[in-house]
């Protein structure tokens, strides 16, 4: 069965260019609950290990500059079959192919500076959610 939360982040770019507010919009349009929220600011290491999965990438260093580049807004969303959802809200990751409508296709700058993440499994929406919060900072 489908997991019913998953786990985003607003990246520097969407919070610089001022879109917090219609990012979190289009996402409780779409039926997300929020279950938690906090603005922040990664640290270095914090980046290197979310981004662990891709150390091998050629784009990792530079991935990890830009998510430590500027504030952030990490969120717990609910809703059901929401890693499937979620993705398909936020549309692809190069906003050049995603979808009209979609989060990316409005707000995204390019394929790095793609204005928000997505967890892709249930299994990484835990990890990720854990990452970010304490089960205390999970409202119910
Ligand atoms: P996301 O899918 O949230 O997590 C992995 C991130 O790596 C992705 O968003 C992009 O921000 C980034 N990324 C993926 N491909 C590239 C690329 N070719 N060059 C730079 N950054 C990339």
């Amino acid at each position: 069965m489908a997991g019913n939360r998953t786990f985003t982040m607003i990246k520097p770019d969407a919070v610089e260019s001022g879109n917090i507010g219609n990012i979190i919009q289009m996402i409780t349009d779409a039926g997300f609950e929020l279950k938690a929220m906090k603005y922040t600011r990664l640290t270095e290491d914090q980046a290197k290990e979310f981004y662990a999965v891709h150390k091998e990438r050629p784009f990792y260093q530079e991935l990890v500059d830009y998510m430590i580049s500027g504030p952030i807004v990490a969120a717990v969303l609910e809703k059901e079959n929401a890693v499937a959802d979620f993705r398909t809200l936020i549309g692809a990751t190069d906003p050049a192919e995603a979808e009209e409508g979609t989060v990316r296709k409005k707000y995204a700058e390019s394929k790095a500076k793609n204005a928000v993440h997505g967890s892709d499994s249930d299994e990484n929406a835990k990890i990720e959610s854990d990452f970010h919060f304490g089960a205390d900072e999970i409202v119910d």
